[in-house]
């Protein structure tokens, strides 16, 4: 039954019976009602405000970072030497990560100069960090200990050195862990992305930018192998969209201010140095310790496999990216022409089963898995990964010369003996 509305024609009554004055006195005390549940609605909006948590876009929590003074920068100008007029001299941001530290190694030993940057946050192990950090010291490599969100420190870096080259590979890593922490894949890869471009772009020369993004970018495409011309538009996880985003932010920075940028997108990298969030690295380790591991499967009992590809050959292709580079074009944060921009796939072009994979280690560590079969869940992973290399075969020369079972022995020989003179580190 239609409710009629009463209050309505009440009031429009009562309005038509008001003198003047009578009106006024109605009119002031309802303009004063009206002013204090105002008053009352926006107390309650700003204390809404205050009480909401704001979004936290923080990385993983890096200690204190302390940049600056003249034995910093001694240290900073040190670092970049080169051998030769010849050589590069290059950023490389994350260089205490595991291809970081790899590149950086690479780099120096030919006589580049190399400065790193790294925050050393604790999203795994920051002992591992610091343990390559020794590493690449004792190679003559410095690495700075700073956010790549961080301007100033940015700015000053190009004040002190000119660098002719960034390989940026700082970045949050790991598929599973954006559903735990989002806001470290939007403050690394996306702000942190655009705070290095912006430093590039206003720095005098422009460096070249080679910067590392994802196989993952190719999300639930089912075409194999991956080419760089398929589409990318299906991201599976946020890890792979923050990729896809740094691709697209890439091309503005290109098209604007005419910086040279390469993309290269890597295949499961494994190997000495490695990361324990990966499966290979903490399979190792529950086997050893008579832990079971879990093993997915993709829908229809399909086996999940990847397109693992050594350490060594992602370093070479760095390093052929680096050198094939063109220069940026533009200079006083102006384009002055058109400027290179590329990406390319570093693959292994051999897809393995995550089964074969576990064989291979219970062979090399002698000891038998105990494994738990289980459906994948839907937390970021894909089923099958694949790489077409044929355009960084034509572009870089790149030609990945080692299969997964001689990496891995590699692998195992490395963790065995780190982890016996750092047993502590192991737990
Ligand atoms: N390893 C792989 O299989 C793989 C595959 C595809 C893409 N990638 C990409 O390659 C690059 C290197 O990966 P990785 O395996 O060496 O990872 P990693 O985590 O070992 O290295 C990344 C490094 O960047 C540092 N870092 C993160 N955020 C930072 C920030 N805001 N400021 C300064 N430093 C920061 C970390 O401390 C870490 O040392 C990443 O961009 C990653 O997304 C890696």
């Amino acid at each position: 039954m239609p409710i009629p509305n009463l209050g309505a024609t009440q009031t429009k009554f009562k309005m038509a019976d008001k003198t003047p004055y009578v009106y006024r006195r109605w009119h002031n005390h309802s303009a004063l009602k009206l002013i204090f549940w105002a008053c009352i609605v926006a107390a309650f909006i700003i204390l809404l405000i205050f009480r909401s948590p704001s979004p936290d876009f923080s990385s993983e929590k890096p200690p204190t970072a302390t940049w600056g003074g003249l034995k910093w920068e001694n240290r900073v100008q040190m670092s970049a030497l080169t051998t030769s007029s010849r050589h590069l001299t290059v950023l490389v941001t994350g260089a205490a990560g595991f291809v970081g530290s790899h590149v950086s190694l690479a780099l120096k030993k030919r006589g580049d100069g190399v400065v790193g940057l790294d925050n050393f946050n604790n999203y795994y192990d920051p002992s591992l960090k610091r343990a390559r950090q020794k590493l690449l010291s004792k190679a003559g490599v410095f690495i700075i200990e700073g956010d790549i969100n961080d301007a100033a420190l940015l700015n000053k870096l190009f004040d002190i050195v000119q660098f002719t080259h960034v390989m940026h590979l700082a970045a949050q890593a790991g598929v599973r862990y954006a559903m735990k922490n989002p806001g470290s894949y939007v403050h690394s890869n996306i702000a942190g992305l655009v705070s290095i471009f912006e430093a590039c772009k206003s720095a005098n020369p422009q460096p070249a930018i080679v910067w590392a993004s994802s196989s993952s970018v190719y999300g639930l495409n089912s075409k194999v192998p991956f080419s760089e011309k398929d589409p990318t538009d299906r991201p599976a996880s946020l890890y792979a969209a923050t990729k896809k985003a740094g691709e697209e932010i890439a091309h503005t920075y290109n098209h604007i201010y005419g910086l040279s940028i390469t993309g290269l997108r890597f295949f499961t990298v494994y190997g000495p140095w490695g990361r324990p969030d990966m499966a290979y690295f903490f399979f190792t380790k529950d086997i050893l310790k008579g832990k079971s591991i879990n093993i997915f499967e993709g829908p229809d009992h399909r086996s999940v496999a990847r397109d693992f590809t050594y350490i060594d050959d992602i370093a070479k292709g760095c390093v052929a990216a680096l050198d094939t580079a063109g220069k940026s074009t533009g200079s006083g944060g102006k384009k002055k022409g058109p400027a290179q921009l590329r990406v390319f796939n570093l693959g292994n072009t051999s897809p393995v089963p995550v089964s074969k994979l576990v064989s291979i280690l219970e062979k090399n560590l002698k000891v038998k898995a105990k494994k738990n079969v289980l459906p994948m869940p839907r937390n970021g992973d894909v089923v099958f990964t694949h790489a077409n290399i044929s355009y960084a075969q034509k572009e870089l020369h790149y030609k990945p010369t080692t299969d997964l079972e001689t990496g891995l022995k590699r692998f195992i020989h490395w963790y065995k003996d780190y982890y016996s003179g750092n047993r502590k580190k192991s737990s």
